[in-house]
């Protein structure tokens, strides 16, 4: 039996992330251990839950020794964050990082996987729109978000010193948006907004006019939750020491396309009208490489753009990651 550490369990990636490894759990010979701050039934009733905070060290005394495997989803990322409290950012990603990695240490885990943003290349984006592992990191220092991303830098360098010096396996994701069925608050530049997809989907589903901004043809790499879990999860089983993987489709879908999916799958009888906003800004644009973790994991998509939007109408109305 492995012991697989899901910690930042009842979060949005970390609800799908239990209900994938449960669902392979005996199959797999898996016993899920679960940490967060905060509880959440689904999560509770699928693994053993610990309340727990990872910026507090003596947090972790409660939890088993002897664990397989991490995965370390216990990051504060800008979306969540009301108002701007930069330390939240080095206290639960730099120093609970550095928790997670003693825990690791001391208890000879075999593994750790990380979630990085893609926060730290996205800028080359502007220039060539397809994103490879082995870009180096720029910023935008004036972005707000510039200091959630040096945290997570600086955690994903914290974590390469620790593989290097005692030889703990390493595994890191460079996480672009992940599209889930997510209701938790999200915020941008501290305000509480709505999500650009769940304002499209609001209008498709009451049939309104929906306004293309900008240019039509941007293309965005639009990963499924569930094919980060398939990730995740290769990871935890493949035969290899280090890796450092995109995650993505490795397939853009345009802006245009993106609204005529979603009026496709949430529109009623009374379809939504496309009109065009040329003079408004330009959607983000990005495809993300993934050739290491084609290779390295066998890791292949399993959602097209239609199907994740259809499975994320399902559980919409299924309801279940409470
Ligand atoms: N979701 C995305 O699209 C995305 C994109 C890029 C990077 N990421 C990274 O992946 C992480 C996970 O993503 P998510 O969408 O599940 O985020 P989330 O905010 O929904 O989940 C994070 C979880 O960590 C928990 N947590 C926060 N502080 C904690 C602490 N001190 N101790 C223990 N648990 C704590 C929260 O309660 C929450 O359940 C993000 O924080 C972010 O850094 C996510």
């Amino acid at each position: 039996m492995k012991k697989i550490l899901i910690l930042g369990a009842s979060g949005a990636i970390g609800r799908y992330l239990i209900d994938y490894f449960y669902e392979r759990s005996s199959e797999w010979n898996i016993e899920l251990i679960t940490g967060d701050i905060r509880e959440n039934s689904f999560v509770k009733e699928r693994s053993s839950f610990f309340q727990m905070d990872v910026s507090n060290k003596e947090s972790f005394e409660q939890l088993p020794k002897d664990i397989y495997a991490v995965i370390d989803l216990a990051t504060f990322m800008p979306a969540r964050m009301i108002g701007y409290d930069p330390k939240k950012y080095i206290d639960i990603n730099i120093v609970g990082t550095y928790n997670i990695l003693e825990f690791c240490k001391s208890n000879k885990v075999d593994r750790l996987l990380f979630g990085q943003t893609f926060g730290d290349i996205l800028k080359h984006a502007d220039k060539d729109p397809l994103l490879k592992v082995d870009l180096n990191p720029i910023q935008d220092y004036k972005d707000n978000k510039s200091v959630y991303i040096s945290t997570m830098n600086a955690s994903v360098e914290l974590i390469k010193c620790y593989h290097s010096i005692f030889g703990i396996k390493t595994f890191i994701f460079r996480l672009p948006t992940i599209y889930n069925w997510d209701t938790d608050i999200y915020c941008e530049n501290g305000e509480l907004i709505k999500m650009a997809w769940q304002i499209l989907v609001e209008q498709a589903t009451k049939g309104e006019d929906i306004y293309v901004w900008g240019d039509p043809e941007r293309k965005k790499d639009m990963v499924y939750v569930k094919d980060l879990c398939q990730m995740f999860f290769k990871a935890c089983f493949v035969d290899r020491n280090y890796g450092f993987y995109n995650v993505g489709t490795g397939v853009g879908i345009s802006l245009l396309d993106q609204i005529k999916g979603i009026i496709s799958v949430f529109g009623d009888t009374n379809k939504s009208e496309i009109r065009f906003s040329p003079e408004m800004r330009n959607a983000p644009q990005y495809i993300m490489c993934i050739d290491e973790a084609k290779n390295e994991l066998d890791y292949s998509p399993c959602y097209s753009y239609i199907e994740m939007l259809e499975d994320m109408k399902k559980e919409r109305d299924l309801d279940r990651f409470h």
